[in-house]
C-alpha cells in the first residue's frame, strides 16, 4: 500500500489566514488541512477525508494527476472519518468527477445530506455512490476496519439527534503486503479498544491538534476564550492524560508500530520544527510528518 499525506493541519490549516499569532508569522513550513490518499496498486487511489485544500493538494501530487485518458482521474472515491467541514468540503471540489464512491458512517452520510446539502449539490453534477460503513469494508484491494470513536457533532449539525458514531477511526490493511495504516485524526479521548485496534499497525497517524490542555486559553493565545478547546473535543498530546502518555503506556505491546501526529492546530508548538516540544516528541520516536510524506506499507 502506498499512502501520501496530502495535509497534516487542523481546520484552517497552518498558518491560518485570520491569525497573526507568533506561531503563524514564524515562517514555519505551511501545512494544508489533513487528508490523505491511499492505494494498493499505485493506480487506483482513495482519499481519506477531503480537505478544502484538495485542489492544490491534488495538483502537488503526481500520483493523483489526471490521465491516462483526457478525462480520467486515478481518484476512485473517498472514505470519511467524520462530517467536519475540514474533512468534507473537498468533496465539493470533486463534483466534476463521475461515479465516485464515498464511504462514511451513517451519521456522517446523514450530516452531509440533511444538515448541509453537500450530497445534493454534488449529485446534481453526476451521481455518486454514498455507502455506509459499519465494521469492515473492502475498498479496492484494501481491507478497512472501523472503530467508533465518539459522538462529537460538527457545529453545523449540533442539534441532530441521529445515532452515532459520528466520528470513527480506520485501520487500512493491504492483504498483499500485510501493511497496516491506522488513521484517527479526531480523538476526544483515547477510545475504548484503541490499543488493540492499533496493535500490529505499521503506521498509526493520530490526532495531534493540541499539544497542551490549555493551549487555546487566554494564557497562551490571546483572544480565544477558555473552554473552547475542550468543547472542540481533541485530546491534548502532553500531560498525564494526553496521547503521548497513552502511546508510551501502550508499549511494549506496540513494538513495531510507528506513531505519528496529524491534524496539528496553528496554536500547536509542534508545527514549528524549531521548538523544544517538536524535538522532544521526536526523541520518543514519534513522527511529525510534513505534508507530502509518502509511506510504503
Ligand atoms: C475540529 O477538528 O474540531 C473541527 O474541524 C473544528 C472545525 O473546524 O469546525
Ligand atoms: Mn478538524
Ligand atoms: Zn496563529
Amino acid at each position: 500500500m502506498r499512502a501520501v499525506l496530502l495535509g497534516t493541519a487542523a481546520g484552517g490549516g497552518f498558518p491560518q489566514w485570520n491569525c497573526a499569532c507568533a506561531r503563524c508569522v514564524s515562517g514555519a513550513p505551511p501545512r494544508a488541512q489533513d487528508c490523505l490518499a491511499v492505494s494498493a496498486d499505485g493506480q487506483a487511489w482513495y482519499l481519506v477525508n477531503a480537505a478544502p485544500d484538495l485542489r492544490a493538494q491534488i495538483l502537488a501530487t503526481p500520483e493523483l494527476a489526471a490521465g491516462p485518458g483526457p478525462r480520467d482521474t486515478p481518484i476512485r472515491g473517498a472514505l470519511l472519518t467524520d462530517a467536519e467541514l475540514d474533512h468534507t468540503l473537498g468533496l465539493l471540489l470533486l463534483r466534476g468527477a463521475a461515479g465516485l464512491r464515498v464511504w462514511a458512517p451513517k451519521a456522517v452520510l446523514h450530516a452531509v445530506r440533511d444538515e448541509f446539502p453537500l450530497r445534493e449539490i454534488v449529485d446534481a453534477y453526476g451521481a455518486w455512490d454514498w455507502l455506509p460503513v459499519e465494521s469492515e469494508v473492502d475498498i479496492g484491494d484494501l481491507r478497512v476496519s472501523v472503530l467508533p470513536v465518539s459522538d462529537k457533532h460538527p457545529k453545523y449539525a449540533a442539534t441532530s439527534t441521529v445515532d452515532g458514531p459520528w466520528v470513527v477511526a480506520y485501520r487500512i490493511e493491504d492483504p498483499a503486503t500485510g501493511g497496516v495504516l491506522v488513521y484517527a485524526p479526531c480523538l476526544a479521548d483515547w477510545p475504548p479498544g484503541f490499543d488493540e485496534f492499533a496493535s500490529g499497525a505499521s503506521y498509526a497517524l493520530i490526532d495531534g491538534t493540541f499539544y497542551a490542555a490549555a493551549e487555546m486559553s487566554g494564557a497562551t493565545r490571546s483572544g480565544v476564550a477558555d473552554g473552547v478547546q475542550h468543547a472542540m473535543g481533541h485530546l491534548p498530546i502532553a500531560g498525564d492524560h494526553g496521547s503521548l502518555a497513552r502511546i508510551r503506556r501502550a508499549l511494549p505491546g506496540h513494538r513495531g508500530v510507528r506513531w505519528a501526529y496529524t491534524h496539528l492546530n496553528n496554536t500547536n508548538p509542534l508545527v514549528d520544527p524549531a521548538t523544544p516540544e517538536h524535538a522532544e516528541v521526536l526523541t520518543f520516536n514519534i513522527d511529525l510528518p510534513p505534508d507530502g510524506t509518502r509511506l510504503d506499507l
